[in-house]
């Protein structure tokens, strides 16, 4: 099932969760709404649930306005960090719960609803629990069966807002993966909420950031990490350094001197240069680069992050060594960034750089 968000506004009192929505998932598609706490996920994937109401714009099912229409109209299977399963009911009896409440004209004959009860708990790896009660579950056995639950009915399109948000990374890491294979396997149009980067990243086949209620960037895992439009998804998305510059006929320079970055077709001004820590070379000398004094240093992983001061103004930025680099040990660092992007100041709008060419030191 194919879902248009047209415009979408949300209202609550005086304040807009969501400001001018528009996004269309694919059928078939896992999408990430990824953001920071209180952008708006849970707020549109509500609307899409038929939860809640736009207060402008409309969600389309193919090619239905289901703006107005109730939960069970849309057909949607949902799954929330805290989903409470029934606790007096078995297993068996949660998973089938959806299309036992059905009315008796559309209602599976009794049989047949347990056979799918049990086929789904086969699906998501539960088969020989049938019999069991919530509570004689492990947190991530419960949220196998909230999303068996959810899958129950069939539904058009399958809403999670943060499943595994509750569980510990190991069983987030396994559940993550496991819950791409029934994706792939069921083919259903899922909408899954995450705060978790990493989670979006590798799960989706489309990332939608978000941030104050407005849609930043829709793109692939590799489209918002290697091309960021905008400084927050740069920020938001892996790590990153900024430095104040500005740009002087086509080239950037911090403070009073030129750091080697050629910027054509940028107009002159103020703008903010961001890199990614791990994606710069070092250099010996500084004829045309960013040098600065070695701060405090960390390790991550195989690696070693350095933060370095730069220029009068003590400007800090973090860069990556190998552990073992002999640059590691200097008090005086002096390194060009290799893959950047300038982000012009007091425009809303970037202005990109495309092929960005370091200039001959
Ligand atoms: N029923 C409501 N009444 C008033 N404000 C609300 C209501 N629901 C959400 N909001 C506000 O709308 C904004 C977006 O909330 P939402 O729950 O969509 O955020 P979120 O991105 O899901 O955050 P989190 O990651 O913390 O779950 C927040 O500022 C929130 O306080
Ligand atoms: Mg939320």
């Amino acid at each position: 099932m194919e879902l248009g968000i047209r415009n979408v506004q949300k209202e609550f009192g005086g304040f807009t969760a969501l400001k001018d929505v528009s996004l269309d998932i694919r059928s078939g598609e896992l999408i990430a709404l990824l953001g920071p706490s209180g952008s708006g996920k849970t707020t549109l994937l509500r609307l899409i649930a038929g939860l809640d109401f736009p207060t402008g714009g409309n969600v389309f099912f193919g090619d239905e306005d289901a703006s107005l229409k109730s939960v069970g109209e849309r057909n949607v299977g949902f799954v929330f960090q805290h989903y409470a399963l029934f606790r007096h009911m078995t297993v068996e009896d949660n998973v089938a719960f959806g299309l036992n409440i059905r009315p008796a004209a559309t209602r599976p004959p009794k049989h047949e609803i347990k056979r799918r009860a049990l086929e789904l708990l086969d699906l998501v790896q539960l088969s020989g629990l049938a019999g069991r009660y919530p509570s004689q579950l492990s947190g991530g056995q419960r949220q196998r069966v909230a999303l068996a639950r959810a899958l129950a009915i069939e539904p058009r399109v399958l809403l999670l807002d943060e499943p595994f948000g509750a569980l510990d990374a190991q069983v987030r890491r396994e559940l993550r993966r496991w819950l791409r294979e029934i994706h792939d396997a069921t083919g259903h149009t899922t909408v899954f909420v995450t705060h978790d980067q990493e989670e979006a990243l590798e799960l989706a086949d489309r990332v939608v950031v978000m941030s104050q209620g407005k849609i930043e960037q829709v793109g692939t895992a590799d489209q918002v990490y290697d091309n960021p439009v905008s400084p927050f998804v740069y920020g938001f998305i892996g790590d990153s350094s900024v430095l104040p510059v500005r740009v002087e006929h086509g080239e950037v320079w911090f403070e009073d001197r030129s750091i080697g970055l050629k910027a054509h077709n940028v107009p002159s001004g103020s703008a903010k240069l961001y890199f990614r820590p791990h994606d710069i070379e070092l250099l010996d000398g500084c004829g045309g680069c960013i040098a600065g004094t070695a701060g405090v240093s960390r390790r991550v992983a195989g690696t070693k992050r350095v933060e370095l001061a730069i220029g009068g103004a003590g400007h800090r930025v973090e860069i990556e060594l190998p552990v073992d680099h002999p640059a590691a040990s200097r008090s005086r660092i002096a390194f060009r960034p290799r893959r950047w992007k300038l982000f012009q100041d007091d425009i809303e709008a970037p202005n990109e750089v495309a092929l960005p060419q370091p200039v001959a030191a």
